[in-house]
């Protein structure tokens, strides 16, 4: 049996590859890499002694998907295919709803034609657009600020309809803090094209020379230093959970929502320090305006993934930067 991984040549996708053929599970993947490549492949490859199925194509095409799971014995999806960038769903939301929504909307439609019925889908902690207060648990009211996160809103609207019309679906969905890191090879990480929207890959490039300067969005928060507080979490941790989900719905036919986070609030300037101590460099930086949109602080109530998934966050801010840095500097080699 194997497992459809939907986005996998993508930063997290391909560490879930890793995480699958590890435990045992044969993959396919299925990217139409608008923002990856299949040199990935290779990589996961070269990581696990054994490679995934890559088939180039697009979650969209519902005649690819109903060849696809004609051809192989696919037992659940795991679905991260996706556009992410906010700013580019606010200029271009018909993009995102077409892709993210629209997409999902083909690949759930042949999954149950083919009565593949057990699905790990990527939402995040975008769906509590502003909350009220910190820890954030999975019953907080949901609610967007902005295209992307609508999608991701959408989707899980979809889902939970898909799960009251035929309760034989399972289905998790996983709402991501702030994911980070890389796998500690070196081999695999994220990779963004141009100039990156998110604080890590940011502050990567910038102690690689890559960029002269962090600008960090606001310095008048009401946090502790002033400084965006968010809760980020280690990729390979990530993927874990999502081992764990799959392993949970094998025996519980339900639907399932379930923060993936540290539970702990980590400020701007400490990732920026901690980098700086992890990895003996210097990231330049400079305290700009706020950026329209962000919020104070985020970070999420783990309890519920520790109950009922059996599973935490191991590994550490250093890991966090140690492993960030190692994949940064192997793309000098590239
Ligand atoms: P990514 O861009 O690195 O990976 C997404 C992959 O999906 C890429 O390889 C891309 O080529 C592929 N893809 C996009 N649209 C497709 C389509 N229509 N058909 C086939 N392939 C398609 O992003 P990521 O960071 O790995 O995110 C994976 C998922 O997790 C996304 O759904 C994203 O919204 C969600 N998520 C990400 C974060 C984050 O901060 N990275 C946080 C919360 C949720
Ligand atoms: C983190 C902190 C910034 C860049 C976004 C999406 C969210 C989710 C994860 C998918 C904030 C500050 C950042 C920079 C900075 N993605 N920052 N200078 O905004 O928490 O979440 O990615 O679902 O939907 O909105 O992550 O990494 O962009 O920002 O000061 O150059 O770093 O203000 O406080 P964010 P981020």
């Amino acid at each position: 049996m194997s497992i459809l991984v939907t986005g996998g040549c993508g930063f997290i996708g391909s560490h879930a590859c890793v995480v699958l053929l590890d435990a045992g599970y044969d993959v396919v993947v299925l990217d139409n890499l608008c923002n990856s490549t299949r040199e990935v492949v290779e990589r996961v490859a070269q990581i696990c002694g054994r490679a995934p199925i890559f088939v180039e194509g697009d979650i969209r095409d519902a005649i690819l998907l109903e060849s696809l799971f004609s051809e192989y014995e696919i037992s659940a999806v795991m679905h991260f295919a996706g556009l992410k960038a906010v700013g580019e769903s606010v200029a271009q939301p018909e993009k995102y709803y077409d892709n993210n929504v629209g997409g999902s909307r083909v690949l759930f439609a042949e999954m149950q034609a083919a009565e593949v019925k057990t699905l790990v889908f990527s939402s995040s902690a975008t769906v509590y657009g502003d909350p009220a207060s910190v820890p954030i648990a999975e019953d907080f009211p949901r609610s967007a600020t902005n295209p992307y996160g609508d999608t991701k809103l959408q989707v899980e609207d979809i889902l939970e309809g898909l799960y009251q019309q035929d309760s034989g679906w399972c289905i998790a969905r996983l709402r991501y803090f702030n994911p980070v890191g890389a796998h500690t090879s070196g081999l695999i990480g994220e990779d963004p094209d141009g100039i990156p929207n998110n604080l890590m890959p940011f502050i990567s490039q910038t102690a690689a020379g890559i960029r002269p300067v962090l600008s960090i969005f606001g310095g008048d928060y009401d946090t502790p230093d002033g400084t965006g507080v968010r809760d980020y979490i280690h990729v390979v941790d990530l993927v874990a959970g999502h081992l764990a989900a799959l392993e949970y719905l094998d025996k519980n036919q339900q639907l399932l929502t379930v923060n993936l986070g540290t539970g702990q609030g980590v400020s701007v300037l400490e990732m920026v320090h901690a980098y700086e101590r992890a990895n003996q460099c210097n990231v330049p930086y400079q305290i700009v305006n706020r950026r329209p949109g962000d919020i104070a602080e985020c970070w999420a109530d783990t309890r519920l993934a520790n109950q009922i998934l059996g599973w935490q966050a191991i590994r550490t801010l250093d890991d966090m930067c140690r492993d960030t840095w190692r994949w940064q500097q192997s793309r000098k080699s590239k």
